[in-house]
């Protein structure tokens, strides 16, 4: 098969979802601090929305902090939500002008207030940008969130706005934080671990897992090409033959 397989508009997942994994590994390989593998990831994120932007890929979302995160050391939250709320500010014109629109799930309200400002900010100031929507997961947790939809749907119900009857997968889904997104067709996750990590359970049922040992900070265009070269190959039969 060509790499042009890759690239063929046909074969192009319209979204891709990424486990952005291994920042701490390969800090431990290079022998820096753990802040300085995220901080090599955070390099990464850019590059990969510019890679999806120039293989005219319309949707990613990438998982930058899980429910369970907030549970490691208070300085490593700490470092990871300060580089968000740089990230958000620094990062602002570069998406203007790349006519990116950045949207964000999870428990949003858990974000440290600096956060949730700017990140409030840049999803209002790109809100009309129509090259990529990239999706950051920030205090996502996929339980959290179909816990979150079953708890509004029931409220809708004893309020008497909905019967059970009409609660049906459709209706579920908009209830998601993920509501009027896409669901991912390709599931890429970094640094080898054959796991889901409570991402996206609802949203990937049909999606194409793709994991590569390389960690995150080292992901690039090859790896980028890997994946999107073996998606194309996929026979997708959504349970049909
Ligand atoms: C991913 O890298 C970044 C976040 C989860 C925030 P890790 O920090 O999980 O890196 P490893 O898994 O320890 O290598
Ligand atoms: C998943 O990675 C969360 C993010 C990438 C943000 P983790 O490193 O937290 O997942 P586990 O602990 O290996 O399952
Ligand atoms: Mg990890």
């Amino acid at each position: 098969m060509s790499s042009d397989t890759a690239t063929d508009p046909q074969k192009l997942p319209q979204h891709i979802a990424i486990i952005m994994d291994g920042n701490g590994r390969w800090a431990e390989q290079h022998k820096v601090s753990r802040s300085k593998g995220h901080e090599n990831g955070g390099k990464t994120v850019q590059r990969v929305i510019d890679l999806c932007i120039e293989k005219g890929i319309p949707w990613l979302t990438l998982y930058a902090f899980s429910t369970e995160n907030w549970g490691r050391s208070k300085m490593e939250v700490n470092y990871l939500m300060n580089m968000l709320a740089k990230f958000l500010e620094e990062r602002l014109p570069e998406l203007m002008q790349k006519n990116v629109r950045l949207h964000a799930i999870g428990e949003l309200d858990m974000l440290p207030s600096k956060c949730r400002k700017r990140l409030n900010h840049c999803l209002e100031a790109t809100a009309g940008n129509t090259a990529l929507n990239a999706v950051l997961a920030l205090s996502y947790g996929s339980r959290q969130e179909i816990t979150a939809a079953a708890r509004k749907l029931a409220e809708k119900v004893q309020r008497g706005e909905l019967k059970p009857a009409d609660i049906t997968p459709e209706l579920f889904g908009n209830h998601l934080y993920t509501a009027n997104m896409p669901d991912p067709d390709l599931l890429i996750r970094t640094s080898g671990e054959m796991r889901i990590s409570n991402y996206l359970l609802w949203q990937i049922s049909y999606a194409e897992l793709w994991v590569t040992d390389v960690l995150w900070p080292d992901f690039g265009r090859a790896e980028l090409d890997a994946a999107l070269l073996d998606f194309s190959s996929r026979n997708r039969r959504f349970g049909k033959r």
